[in-house]
């Protein structure tokens, strides 16, 4: 073999792939606890969404840091990037469909009371994006560390709040009162915004950016939206309308969370332009 074309077999003093990635960590973490051949599904379409989850939180904060300074632009590239994410887990459903009943229900007692209602990532998602669900914290305290990180989260302005402050910095009206509430409190539609928003919209050149910043919003409620809907229709397919392993009433929870609108206004914009 030519010099050019050596391939690294000598890892002995060498950072290999496996040790870079903590491969051992990584993939010595689905551990069935049942002998049942699907219960690996659907350990991994768990693990696989909480890892696509913990990118789109890392994106997040990033691109809310970036839009509070006024830096629209790399925010645009991180927000785009959460889209394609989503599109990543909206698919991951397909996998996840081949899971029958009759399937699941070999271990679903294994799984007790524990639910995808209680992920924590998913929660600081939620709020990231300004839906601040003060109760959800009960969940968490019997990790200190992790009950300060959701209240710290609870606290901290949304993508939605510093979209707001970005439209008062650009000189469109906002009530003052917005811009220095208590933000983990959950955002109410304001007047104020929705006419700031549909200035935006009527005068696309003047206010570019903003109006940039407005669709990639829309793209990600849009894609959460979807990504609700079909997690819906999936739990349907497979339990029909049993009762959750959280406790919620199962396929009726999950249809009412999808009544829920993150950026009130952007939707409701679209009938008045
Ligand atoms: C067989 C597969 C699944 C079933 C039957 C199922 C069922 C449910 C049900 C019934 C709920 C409502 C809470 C409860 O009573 O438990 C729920 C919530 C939830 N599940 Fe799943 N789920 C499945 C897979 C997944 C997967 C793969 C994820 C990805 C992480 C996930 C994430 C969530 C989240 C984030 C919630 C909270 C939703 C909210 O409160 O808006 N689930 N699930």
């Amino acid at each position: 073999m030519s010099k050019e074309n050596e391939i690294y077999t000598d890892f002995i003093n060498r950072m290999s792939y496996g040790e870079y990635l903590h491969l051992d960590t990584l993939l010595s973490s689905q551990k069935r606890l049942s002998d049942h051949h699907d219960e690996m599904l659907f350990i991994i379409i768990h693990h696989v969404s909480e890892l696509w989850m913990k990118l789109i939180l890392h994106e997040l904060h990033t691109a809310i840091e970036s839009i509070s300074k006024g830096n629209l632009s790399p925010a645009f590239k991180m927000l785009s990037r959460v889209s394609k994410i989503q599109t990543q887990i909206i698919h991951a459903w397909d996998v996840l469909a081949t899971l029958t009943p009759a399937e699941y229900m070999e271990f679903r007692d294994k799984l007790g009371q524990a639910s995808g209602f209680q992920s924590y990532q998913n929660r600081l998602i939620e709020f990231a994006l300004g839906y601040k669900t003060r109760h959800i914290l009960e969940i968490y305290k019997k990790d200190s560390n992790l009950h300060k990180q959701l209240q710290l989260a609870l606290q901290a302005p949304s993508l939605y709040d510093v979209s707001i402050q970005a439209l008062a910095a650009n000189g469109l009206h906002i009530h003052s009162e917005l811009l220095t509430r208590d933000f983990s409190q959950p955002y109410q539609a304001d007047p104020s915004v929705e006419n700031a928003w549909l200035e935006v919209y009527k005068n696309v050149d003047k206010y570019w950016d903003l109006y940039e910043l407005a669709e990639k919003l829309v793209d990600i409620e849009d894609s959460f939206q979807q990504w609700r809907f079909r997690h819906m229709k999936t739990v349907e397919r497979i339990i029909g309308h049993k009762k959750g392993t959280g406790g919620s009433a199962g396929v009726t929870y999950l249809k009412k969370v999808l009544d829920h609108r993150f950026f009130p206004e952007l939707w409701d914009i679209r009938t008045k332009l």
